[in-house]
């Protein structure tokens, strides 16, 4: 069935709970994963953005990448949030409000049969926008990374705080994209970057911390990384713990000489890094502090997802 079969159908994406579930049903039937626009239902397989939207022509559009537990999406309001202040400072109206969002991507948990699973939301710039839910395999790093830790690669490529694109997450991820592939091409995990003042930024798809003599050292916002979800809500674990923790300006020299460090992500939560560049970050271990934090912030989730 084409998307256009589809919603010749049921052309309403409507998001009440039976349209919902008819438009899944009817997507379902043409055996692909399905996807929703705020165009109506459609499915993997079958292109959805004409040639002419900006996301094709320039990147231009934005991404979130969210995680389910058990069905429940954690802090998908931040996400949202975040999505909405990069919409605004591009002057992109977004085709969706935070509640049509969140009762999505809760239908399509529950549809995919997926209760733990990556939430993707992309919002392409148009003219004009276009919004697509997709609830994919989760895709998170096997257990033996968080036991064994998994190493880095500081690439060449620089943020640049000057850039419009400095702190969003746009549709235009071709350099983060590249500086991980070539990271992965030389045996790394991640690749990590620096900005254009020679200061740590981040990964290309994680925040970075680390930790020298007990203090938890994370790259400030003025860095040029992204205000990830996971990292305030670490730097919340370490307030709401009295663990000493504080965002700076620093080197590739204090991130080698730390004691440990990890990466911070929706997807990886909390993984530690062992080595950068083929130097050892550490004894070359997970260091106690990565696995305190990552134990700690799933208890954060579980409780805020238990408090819904
Ligand atoms: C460049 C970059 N930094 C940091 C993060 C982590 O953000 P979050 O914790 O919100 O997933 C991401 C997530 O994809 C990212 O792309």
């Amino acid at each position: 069935m084409t998307p256009e079969e589809l919603n010749r159908k049921r052309p309403s994406s409507k998001t009440s709970r039976a349209n919902l579930l008819r438009g899944a049903e009817q997507a379902r039937a043409a055996e692909a994963p399905l996807v929703w626009t705020s165009r109506g239902w459609t499915n993997a397989t079958f292109p959805l953005v004409p040639l002419a939207d900006l996301a094709v022509q320039h990147g231009f559009g934005f991404f979130e990448t969210l995680r389910a537990y058990g069905g429940r999406v954690f802090r998908h309001e931040e996400h949202f949030r975040r999505m909405e202040r990069s919409a605004k400072a591009f002057r992109v109206t977004l085709p969706l409000d935070a509640g049509t969002f969140e009762r999505v991507a809760t239908e399509m948990l529950e549809i995919s049969r997926m209760p733990d699973a990556r939430v993707r939301l992309t919002v392409t710039a148009g003219p004009p926008p276009i919004a697509a839910v997709q609830v994919l395999p989760l895709d998170a790093p096997a257990e033996e990374a968080y036991t064994g830790g998994v190493t880095a690669w500081l690439a060449p490529f620089r943020r640049n705080t000057r850039g419009a694109l400095s702190g969003h997450k746009t549709l235009n991820y071709l350099e983060n994209y590249w500086a991980r592939e070539e990271a992965k091409q030389r045996g790394h995990f991640e690749a990590l970057m620096l900005n254009e003042r020679d200061e740590l930024s981040e990964g290309t798809r994680a925040n970075l911390f680390f930790a020298k003599q007990g203090k938890v050292l994370t790259p400030a916002l003025s860095t040029g990384i992204l205000a990830g979800v996971t990292r305030s809500a670490l730097l919340e674990v370490c307030a709401e713990r009295g663990a000493r923790a504080e965002e700076g300006v620093f080197t590739a020299g204090d991130l080698l000489a730390a004691d440990e460090a990890f990466l911070a992500s929706t997807i990886v939560e909390v993984l530690p890094i062992v080595g950068v560049d083929g130097k050892r970050i550490g004894d070359g271990k997970p260091g106690p502090l990565a696995r305190t934090l990552r134990h700690e912030f799933r208890r954060k989730v579980e409780s805020e997802l238990a408090r819904g």
